[in-house]
């Protein structure tokens, strides 16, 4: 059951697609008072959700805070990610779900101040509150998910495995790489094009030194059975002549500022302007540009820095040059030195800026500060409607920024993570919590963003996103290289990734099932076995469709783990490509997984398919059944 409580919104977000009558009553079971919601709770309350964030999957006892940022550094330390998903699950002596419409800031402090108390702070108390009842934790998502509406599908083809990498810059980069999977016989169904494909980073345009003909380009790797991804930024450069800003300057597309002039923003373009995205106009006609690469072929997109990321503005950098130029250089002494570069960083993502600038939405003129977590929703939403418009069909299409809504559109993967053995179990942690937002097809950058991969971290972290819906490995300019070919012996590597190949009967059925019905392709176990208490407190291991558990090693050197089985199953063992398997009861095991070994368990058959070099060969009707 749902109740909505209405408290002065000012915005129609877009998140929930049924009518749901208002409740008069309190919103038990929480508090109000001066626009704060507090709840207090029993010992054993657990509390899940919040989609994208840091910390474990009970997210009790740590501050959280929607605001969808630009940040490469994952630590346990940071409130927010690019993603504000603002539902909760509370399971305690109340079970309950609740779900804060709200498209600018909230802060969830679950325990932090007070360990027996949560506190919820809309920063401006303009929202609506949906609070879900049901007879399970399952039950309660599900009912959160007809709410919101049916998540996206990807087309199977992006079940494959990708290839991507910040710093391949030429047609010539790219043919090597597929060259190099190709020669070591490992599957691979997309290629990603970082923003060097682009002229100067302009959006909807190709380099022509670096990718003279992308339309016969795309097609000859389509025949090897490979897809090009480009990515699309948010922001668009300021260069007249480039039709794309003439056209949106002169329609008025782009966000204003107080004086209604472009507002100006530094992005990977240098100066640059930022699409309206909450004009239905401009939103469409921002969407309508992805036809120039859907013309060459192109058939799927990433949506990049749309939180947005801003580097500085116009306006902070004059003022900041301003403040440069006044010190006295005799008086350049350690705090003022320590001044200046604040200034300098205080630029990136200000919030000062978030405030000058504005949308023209069909509620009217609103500041984007107070609608800030919408921005990479509704690039997506322009991104999804034109594409599907384009094709007839939905495209690969995921986004770095999200507010729930977008889950309909598109999937997301979660950044710029690190090459650190702490970001196996963060990705692994992150998963619930996005399916429980609708956010499905997800997936975080293997072997790390940032950082320096070393090859036994890139087997453990394939080796547990092998069951990810989005497997992306993916790494930033400068870094070492980590594909699966990078670190000599490939035969580890193709066998890990030939099982993903040999998965995707299941976990492509998994996925449209979870769509369908409005379920989660990986739940927590203890959403499975509700009356387990051990269950409850396994923070490592999920549940993948509706018989398979994975527990991954994501320590360095372990070369086993314990796991914690809730009922019998078997275990299924991956060792250099040949399947053994391995009745086990319940209760916990110590289990040996050498690395390169990937050790799943199943509580029925499984079928597996015969390995294939993409998607387009696999054989969905010569499986093997493993397990009983
Ligand atoms: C930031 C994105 O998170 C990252 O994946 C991408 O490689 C860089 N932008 C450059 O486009």
């Amino acid at each position: 059951m749902v109740k909505r409580y209405s408290f002065d919104p000012f915005i129609n977000t877009g998140a929930v697609v049924r009518e749901v009558p208002l409740s008069s009553s309190e919103p038990k079971p929480f508090s109000l008072s001066n626009g704060v919601f507090s709840l207090h709770m029993d010992e054993h309350m657990r509390i899940y959700g919040l989609g994208e964030s840091i910390r474990g999957i009970n997210k009790r006892g740590w501050i959280y805070e929607s605001w969808c940022s630009d940040d490469p550094f994952h630590t346990e330390e940071k409130r927010s990610l690019y993603g504000a998903h603002n539902f909760l699950l509370f399971d305690g002596e109340e079970r309950f779900g609740a779900f804060f419409d709200i498209p600018g800031r909230i802060t969830f402090d679950l325990g932090y101040t007070d360990s027996d108390t949560v506190v919820i702070t809309p920063e401006r108390f303009a929202l609506d509150l949906y609070i879900i009842t049901g007879e399970s934790l399952k039950a309660i998502v599900s009912e959160f998910r007809t709410l919101i509406g049916k998540s996206y599908l990807p087309p199977m083809w992006a079940m494959g495995y990708g290839q991507s990498r910040w710093g391949y810059v030429t047609e010539a980069d790219i043919r090597r790489c597929a060259d190099a999977y190709r020669d070591a016989r490992i599957p691979l169904d997309m290629l990603y094009l970082d923003i060097d494909y682009m002229d100067s980073f302009k959006d909807f345009t190709v380099n022509s030194e670096r990718f003279p003909d992308l339309g016969a380009f795309s097609a000859e790797m389509k025949e090897r059975g490979i897809r090009l991804i480009p990515i699309i930024d948010a922001a668009v450069k300021k260069e007249s002549g480039y039709d794309v800003y003439d056209e949106g300057h002169r329609e008025g597309y782009f966000c204003k500022d107080e004086q209604g002039e472009d507002f100006v923003v530094g992005v990977w373009p240098g100066m640059s302007v930022l699409p309206d995205f909450l004009n239905p106009q401009a939103s469409r006609w921002f969407g309508m540009k992805y036809k120039r690469l859907t013309d060459l072929g192109i058939e799927g997109f990433w949506n990049d820095m749309n939180e947005p990321a801003l580097f500085y503005s116009e306006k902070g950098l004059n003022n900041a040059y301003k403040e440069i130029k006044e010190l006295d250089s005799k008086r350049l002494d350690a705090l003022s030195f320590f001044g200046v570069r604040d200034t300098l960083v205080r630029l990136q993502n200000a919030e000062d800026d978030y405030k000058s600038f504005y949308h023209e939405t069909p509620e009217g003129r609103v500041r984007h500060y107070d609608v800030h977590n919408l921005y990479g929703y509704r690039m997506t939403e322009s991104a999804y409607n034109a594409l599907c418009e384009l094709r007839g069909e939905p495209p690969l299409l995921f986004s770095r920024a999200s507010y729930i809504g977008a889950h309909r559109c598109g999937g997301v993967w979660t950044g710029d993570n690190h090459s650190w053995w702490s970001h196996i179990l963060q990705s692994l942690q992150q998963m619930p919590g996005l399916n429980m937002c609708g956010f499905l097809y997800s997936g975080s950058d293997i072997g790390g963003f940032n950082g320096n991969c070393t090859r036994d971290l890139l087997i453990r972290w394939m080796s547990f996103a092998l069951f990810t819906p989005l497997m992306r490995n993916h790494a930033a300019f400068g870094t070492r290289s980590q594909e699966a070919f990078a670190f000599g012996d490939t035969e580890v590597f193709r066998h890990i990734i030939e099982l993903r190949y040999r998965l995707i009967p299941y976990l492509y059925r998994s996925l449209k099932e979870a769509v369908e019905r409005d379920e989660m392709y990986f739940r927590p176990l203890v959403f499975d076995y509700e009356d387990d208490e051990i269950a409850a407190t396994v923070e490592d291991q999920l549940m993948v469709g509706d018989r398979l558990m994975i527990a991954p090693v994501y320590r360095q050197n372990a070369a086993a783990r314990h796991i914690y089985l809730p009922e019998p199953m078997t275990q299924i063992r991956m060792h250099e490509g040949d399947i053994s398997t391995e009745e086990l009861n319940e209760g916990w095991h110590y289990v040996s997984v050498p690395l390169g070994d990937v050790v799943f368990y199943t509580k029925s058959p499984l079928e597996l398919a015969k390995p294939a070099r993409n998607v387009g060969e696999l054989n969905f009707d010569d499986t093997e059944t493993v397990g009983s």
